[in-house]
Order: C-alpha cells, then sequence, then structure tokens
C-alpha cells in the first residue's frame, strides 16, 4: 500500500513518518517513532491507554489517523516525563498504589499531566472529570484519585 509522508511535531521536535492510510496516529508513533510508551488496548476509543494531547487537547491516538496530524503539535507520554526518574505524577502514582498491571498509566499520565498544566489545584470532581475516559481493570480508581489528589495538595502548599 502506499504510504505517506506525515511531518509533525513530537514532544517539542520536528518529526516525519511514512505511514500508510489507514495507520492510526498512536501505532504510527510507536511504529514508526518508536514511541512505545503509548499503549493500545481496545483500538476502538473505549480504553484511553492511547491517549496523547494532540495540538493542547487530549485525544484518543487510535481513533485518530496518522495522516490526519500532518503540522499537528503532538505530546506522548514520554514527552510529559522526565528523561531520568519519575516525575510527580508518576511518583504520586507508585506513592499511592495508583497502578497494577500499569497498562492504562501512559493515559492517565497524559491526562492528568494536561489537567495541572492547566489547573494545578483541582479539586476532586475536577480530577474525576479529567479520568472519567480512561478505563483501569485493576486499581479500582482509588489509587489514582489519591494520587491526583495528593499532588493537587502538593502544588497547594508550594503555593502557600
Ligand atoms: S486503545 Fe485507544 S481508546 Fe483504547
Ligand atoms: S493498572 Fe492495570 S489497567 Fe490500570
Amino acid at each position: 500500500m502506499k504510504k505517506h509522508l506525515v511531518e509533525l511535531t513530537v514532544n517539542g521536535r520536528p518529526a516525519s513518518m511514512q505511514v500508510e492510510p489507514r495507520q492510526s496516529l498512536a501505532d504510527a508513533l510507536r511504529g514508526e517513532l518508536g514511541l512505545t510508551g503509548t499503549h493500545l488496548g481496545c483500538e476502538h476509543g473505549v480504553c484511553g491507554a492511547c491517549t496523547l494531547i494532540v495540538d493542547g487537547d487530549p485525544v484518543r491516538g487510535c481513533l485518530m489517523l496518522a495522516v490526519q496530524a500532518q503540522g499537528a503539535e503532538v505530546v506522548t507520554v514520554e514527552g510529559v516525563s522526565p528523561k531520568v526518574g519519575l516525575g510527580e505524577i508518576q511518583s504520586a502514582l507508585r506513592e499511592f498504589h495508583g497502578l497494577q498491571c500499569g497498562f492504562c498509566t501512559p493515559g492517565m499520565v497524559v491526562v492528568l499531566h494536561h489537567l495541572f498544566s492547566g489547573n494545578p489545584q483541582p479539586t476532586e470532581a475536577e480530577i474525576q472529570e479529567a479520568i472519567s475516559g480512561q478505563l483501569c481493570r485493576c486499581t479500582g480508581y482509588q489509587g489514582i484519585m489519591n494520587a491526583a489528589k495528593a499532588v493537587a495538595a502538593r502544588h497547594q502548599s508550594n503555593n502557600a
């Protein structure tokens, strides 16, 4: 099948990839750019494991075609993570048992990073809303909520 050149920005850097017309953005980021932090679970828009930030908004990477990302600014879980060690959201998820198998975790980290970027001290309801599109089959969500609330509380005490 004929491939198409897609030029975009990924995690702040110019990138290009040759993709098939039917290839999803998440699949292309993993396969063409080696950014395997983005997980593909259901591949039909239900689980949220594939969530990316595209032009500033969370997007299901399995539902967006790679060819639609021409010229877009894409941020993956690698782009919201430090090169070494864990970021504050990742550390809190570990501390509060916000993950078990870890399959949902990249999507959780991406949506929580997006939430905290615009709202450093979200309420419990705002955190629930932010993760409402992310399925986790392991944790029952309480550990994830506790982790996110702890990050929000730390932001509050840092500002006090
Ligand atoms: S893999 Fe995209 S929503 Fe499940
Ligand atoms: S930790 Fe297993 S799906 Fe969330």
